[in-house]
């Protein structure tokens, strides 16, 4: 953290019988939980507030949780919902969390939300850190619902009617221009192995709390409707709004620590400044609903036809198969 953290009046939502204390860091985004053991065998109450917690602060991180590995891990993410598989990245451990480590391609230093370019993505993260290094490898995030709502009221209603395409063939060269090194080739290559674009609006309805957040971040290829130079100045724009200092967090990693973000109203940074000193953090994504628009529309799969089975565990969308768009042509609520 670089500033202190304030207590602050808890939220509307706060409630007694939860965490004992939560510590908002700043006005926007991002708050401290303490007095939590984290694990599959918390109660009912205290994972209601968490959730509650979550929503309203939309990162919220928790110190000293070293009796984690990676089976409580994803006993207590079974608690928040339905862990679902990277579409094509294989986890750490067989199961369901996958390896964010430094000398491997996990070096995330572009502004994203996880999983972008598949029309169900995540709507939690929750990452665990293992191994820190001794300076740097801190992690950035950025509230899209507060980015969203201090637009211009002309914006806000330009980006309402906005959509826009995202794929998992983003340009890692752009960041990462060493293309001679064969680890991020690789890590590339496997992350790269199916293909996916999906269409997303600009602007989703979050399914839980009613806000409207921003989509973008750097799965983001083209706006669709406009010419590739209007489509990049109008990202940019847009992207230049979310990321404006006021609208951040940053988390300095200890050992131990968890981090648990809402992924429908956050982008994340994961700053690549600690040298060749290893870091790893395990991260296990819940399944979240296909997004919709704020006319209705829901987000489209447009390639592949279907998301397809992950070597291990639930596809992405898979727990929400039920819903409306579940059966929607061209959508991810049938994979295979
Ligand atoms: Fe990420």
């Amino acid at each position: 953290m670089t500033s202190a953290p304030t207590r602050v009046t808890p939220a509307a939502t706060d409630r007694d019988d939860g965490p004992s204390r939560t510590t908002r860091l700043n006005g926007r985004i991002g708050a401290v939980i303490e007095g939590v053991r984290l694990g599959g065998d918390l109660d009912a109450a205290t994972v209601a507030a968490i959730r509650e917690r979550v929503l309203a602060h939309k990162v919220v991180f928790f110190r000293g949780q070293h009796h984690l590995d990676g089976v409580r891990h994803e006993a207590f993410a079974r608690l928040l919902g339905t862990p679902v598989a990277h579409p094509t990245v294989p986890s750490a451990d067989g199961r369901y969390a996958l390896s964010i480590a430094s000398d491997h391609g996990g070096r995330a230093n572009q502004w994203h939300s996880d999983v972008t370019f598949v029309p169900a993505y995540p709507a939690f993260s929750i990452l665990r850190a293992e191994v820190i290094p001794p300076y740097g490898g801190n992690t950035l995030w950025v509230n899209t619902a507060t980015a969203y709502a201090e637009l211009a009221e002309p914006l806000r209603t330009l980006a309402d009617s906005l959509r826009a395409l995202h794929s998992n063939e983003y340009d890692y060269a752009a960041v990462q221009p060493d293309a001679r090194d064969e680890r991020l080739d690789q890590y590339h290559r496997v992350f790269t192995a199916t293909s996916f674009t999906t269409e997303h609006p600009v602007v989703r309805v979050h399914p839980e709390t009613g806000e409207r957040t921003l989509v973008l971040g750097n799965f983001v290829q083209r706006v669709r409707g406009v010419s590739s130079r209007d489509s990049r100045l109008l990202i940019d724009l847009f992207q230049h709004h979310i990321e404006r200092p006021e609208n951040t967090v940053r988390w300095q990693w200890q050992e131990g620590d968890v981090a648990i973000w809402d992924n429908r109203a956050t982008q994340h940074y994961g700053v690549d400044d600690s040298g060749d000193h290893p870091r790893v953090l395990r991260r296990i994504t819940i399944d979240g609903d296909v997004a919709i628009g704020v006319d209705g529309r829901p987000s489209v799969l447009v390639s592949p036809r279907t998301v397809p089975a992950p070597p291990f565990g639930t596809p992405s969308g898979a727990s929400t198969a039920g819903s409306p768009e579940a059966g929607a042509p061209g959508s991810a609520g049938s994979p295979a």
